[in-house]
């Protein structure tokens, strides 16, 4: 059998431990094992892949990134796609497919699966807002890195006296916003699921400055709405996807210059923007993509396309394709409220 990899959208930390793991299981057990370059891009047109063998994977799992490179370019966007997409890889003699991505590359996969392909999906995105599965990979990094600015929000802030807000990614979920403020002891945390008004946040930042507290860490998520903000995007264009590039929104930048013309408190905005998909995963985001790496290949081996490898109940599990792009996971109100309780 000949086994392509492919990895789309967002590149986060943990996607080449996924590749490294797939293509050395086909590997030994006696497949043929290729990278296809840039996601979808690279089987829409002219088909771009590379042949990977042994020496391909090695140092590769501590490696941030993706050694395959990645796009947004979407099939389902492009007349005749799915059909281009399927001969390039007959053309390619590629018999299964490993698509590595999140909500877009897996919604892709599920209809190349539709149409007849053998593929096996691993959920990829550092919003980790797809259903059904307990992990994504890139997530844990990306919370690790929330988690350290924070950390270091904290010292200067305390130093100065200053309200700092730190804008983080979380395109239409508050995933990173709630578990990296939860990690680093943020004050407030805004997501897109809860929207707060500029008067509560406005609030809540005086009591806290009536209670004693001479700074405060406000986390806010790149998608997140603020009532009485005007957020409009200085740029609206879109992807393949339909997806508007959330930094024209400037959330942070916007609210922290909201908060110092209300209250005049000393006020910053950080925006953590791509250092939260960069640089090396940290340990669970090698070993979970390495174990559902594993099985994706096994599925493949023993024919069952359509599936993806998720993480359920604490362990790998193969689930189908559809029942993971079927609807986002957004945050609930009780782990949401745990922030409130603590901070
Ligand atoms: O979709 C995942 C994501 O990381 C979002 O949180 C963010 O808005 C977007 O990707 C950024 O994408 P790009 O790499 O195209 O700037």
């Amino acid at each position: 059998m000949r086994v392509g990899i492919l990895t789309g959208g967002g590149d986060a930390a943990g996607l080449n431990a996924a590749i490294r793991a797939v293509g050395r299981s086909a590997l030994r057990h006696g497949d043929e094992v290729v990278g296809v370059v840039n996601g979808w891009a690279g089987l829409l047109g002219g088909a771009e892949v590379v042949i990977l063998d042994e020496q391909s994977f090695s140092g590769m799992l501590r490696e941030g990134g993706t050694a395959l490179g990645s796009s947004r370019t979407n099939p389902l966007a492009v007349e005749g796609g799915i059909a281009r997409v399927q001969s390039s890889l007959a053309e390619l003699e590629i018999d299964a497919l490993v698509a590595i991505g999140g909500d877009d590359t897996l919604s892709v996969a599920a209809a190349l699966a539709e149409a007849g392909t053998r593929v096996v999906g691993l959920p990829k995105t550092v919003d980790f807002d797809l259903a059904v599965t307990e992990y994504c990979i890139g997530f844990d990094s990306a919370v690790a890195i929330v988690c350290e600015a924070l950390d270091r929000l904290h010292t200067t802030a305390a130093s100065h006296h200053r309200v700092m807000v730190c804008e983080v990614m979380g395109r239409d979920t508050g995933w990173l916003a709630v578990m990296g403020g939860l990690a680093g002891g943020a004050d407030l945390v805004l997501i897109p699921e809860f929207p707060l008004s500029l008067d509560e946040v406005i609030a809540r930042l005086d009591a806290r400055q009536a209670s004693g507290k001479s700074y405060s860490i406000v986390v806010i998520a790149e998608g997140a709405a603020v009532e009485g903000l005007d957020i409009s995007p200085s740029d609206s264009a879109t992807d393949a996807f339909g997806h508007m590039a959330l930094s024209s929104k400037a959330v942070g930048d916007r609210l922290a210059q909201a908060i110092k013309a209300r209250t005049g408190h000393d006020t910053r905005a950080t925006v953590l923007g791509h250092v939260q998909r960069g640089g090396s995963p940290v340990a669970s985001d090698r070993i979970w993509p390495t174990r559902l790496g594993v099985a994706a290949f096994d599925a493949l081996a023993e024919g069952k396309g359509g599936s993806c490898a998720v993480v359920a109940d604490g362990t790998v599990q193969l689930v189908p394709l559809g029942d993971v792009v079927a609807e986002q996971k957004r945050v609930p109100r009780e782990l949401y409220a745990i922030v409130d309780r603590v901070n």
